[in-house]
């Protein structure tokens, strides 16, 4: 679906410490898991804390086009009365996904392993995005992908089958999207779905599965990868969800308070799911200031307040097999780094070339652009950091990325001249108070 859009710029100047205490919204792949639970669950899903970007809220929409019944309760607080799994509508316009890379391929899951036609659908970025990752095991287990565009890429129209063949499937790249699909999938499956991935991804498709009552396993596989067996047709109990704070929206702001002189800020409630904190391993390796404070266990995670000041940071190696935990991070980290002492090694970045945007090739552009040397070499990015000092000055094409409005922001708060994005609108796809957030830390941004 092309969205007719007006691009918005946003520019960050250096600013005085940040002081505070900030919340960041709830986690963005636990709200999308939070919808597509309750729609395959009878009776009421209850979730708090869900994040209200734009990118779930494409998923609500297409539950509820699948048959789910959804409403808002109050800020953050939804109700969700499920289909149950094998019991699903079908949709009689295309699904809309937006930016949301997530929502569509979890989705597909569900439809792929039922009974159903579906067309889905989202804007440019989304239809730039490989598809076939996703729709290989679909058709595996008996799906058929009736239309495709070049390549395997959105707009697609999928037609699942009601009695998903039971598969192992080894994913050909660590993915929790291609994982979760494949599980979503094989819930309406006669027998048992198994999910072999080398290197972990994040599990909280396996979570929220187990915690609504599937019959799941998972066990170690090799030196860093699962082996994921699921009973196919389980009889989902509906539950209430706590959704705990993102780690990769806490992020940005950990990164900033770690940039501007004199910050001292703490990030409430963030979740610490080890498959999801090797941005926060990274920064304590480059020597970051960050205190772990009050570690406790919400919604099925463990979560923690944590401390941040500006720090002087050294550069440092990030192995490859640190990737799937930090995943989405690398882009703040690079922007990170460009203010560090001596050089930082990103290695094995290649997955970055397939998210929103060509991330390994933007964020080495965004760099450059603001006068930082920086390098891909390979499927690696090399950053040299300016101890401290960064010129900044660039305008950053941000290609329809979340992530990489909101990394060079940061960095136009440290840096030596400001930074402008050429579009904010992208920030509303999974953190929509970015600037009340940033502005109550003492971040306010010049549109
Ligand atoms: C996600 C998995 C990751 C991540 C994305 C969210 C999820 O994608 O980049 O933002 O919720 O499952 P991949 O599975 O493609 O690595």
């Amino acid at each position: 679906m092309s969205h007719a859009f007006q691009a918005k710029p946003l520019t960050a100047s250096a600013c005085g410490p940040l002081r505070g205490k900030v919340k960041p919204p709830g986690d963005k792949s636990i709200s999308h898991r939070a919808f597509l639970l309750g729609l395959l669950t009878v009776g009421e899903t209850r979730v708090e804390g869900l994040l209200e970007g734009e990118d779930v809220l494409h998923t609500a929409r297409a539950c509820t086009a699948l048959g789910a019944k959804i409403q808002r309760l109050g800020e953050g607080s939804w109700s969700i009365f499920g289909a149950g799994i094998g019991s699903l509508l079908e949709p009689r316009d295309a699904l809309d996904f937006g930016n949301a890379g997530t929502g569509s391929r979890l989705t597909m899951g569900v439809v792929g392993g039922h009974g159903v036609t579906a067309r889905f659908d989202g804007d440019a970025s989304l239809r730039k995005r490989p598809m076939r990752r996703i729709l290989d095991p679909l058709v595996l287990m008996g799906a058929q992908v009736l239309e495709q565009a070049e390549g395997g890429r959105c707009p697609i129209l999928l037609q699942g089958t009601p009695e998903p063949a039971p598969i192992e499937y080894r994913t050909p790249v660590a993915s929790a999207q291609i994982k979760s699909a494949v599980l979503f999938a094989g819930l309406n499956a006669l027998g048992r779905t198994t999910v072999i991935e080398t290197e972990a991804s994040r599990d909280h498709t396996e979570k929220m599965l187990t915690f609504f009552g599937a019959d799941l396993h998972s066990e170690a596989f090799g030196e860093h990868g699962r082996k994921i067996t699921l009973e196919g047709r389980p009889e989902l109990r509906p539950r209430a969800i706590k959704v705990p704070v993102d780690p990769s929206s806490a992020a940005f702001l950990i990164a900033a308070a770690l940039l501007v002189e004199g910050s001292d800020i703490v990030v409430e409630g963030v979740m610490m799911n080890p498959l999801r904190t090797g941005l926060l391993t990274t920064l304590l390796e480059m020597g970051a200031r960050i205190e772990v404070l009050e570690r406790r266990e919400e919604g099925g995670e463990e979560v923690a307040d944590l401390r941040v000041r500006a720090s002087a940071l050294t550069g440092v190696d990030v192995p490859a097999a640190r990737a799937p935990a930090m995943i989405d991070e690398y882009l703040i980290l690079a922007v990170v780094a460009a203010f560090a002492t001596g050089v930082t090694r990103m290695n094995g970045l290649q997955e970055l070339r397939v998210k929103e945007s060509d991330r390994l090739a933007a964020t080495e552009a965004g760099l450059l652009a603001n006068g930082v040397r920086a390098q891909i070499e390979g499927d690696d990015l090399i950053v040299e950091g300016g101890a401290g000092v960064c010129a900044g000055g660039g305008l950053v094409e941000t290609h329809l990325d979340h992530r990489l409005a909101m990394s060079f922001l940061v960095m136009g708060l440290a840096s030596q001249n400001p930074v402008t994005v050429d579009d904010e609108t992208m920030i509303a796809t999974s953190f929509p108070t970015f600037r009340p957030l940033m502005a109550q830390l003492g971040a306010e941004f010049s549109g």
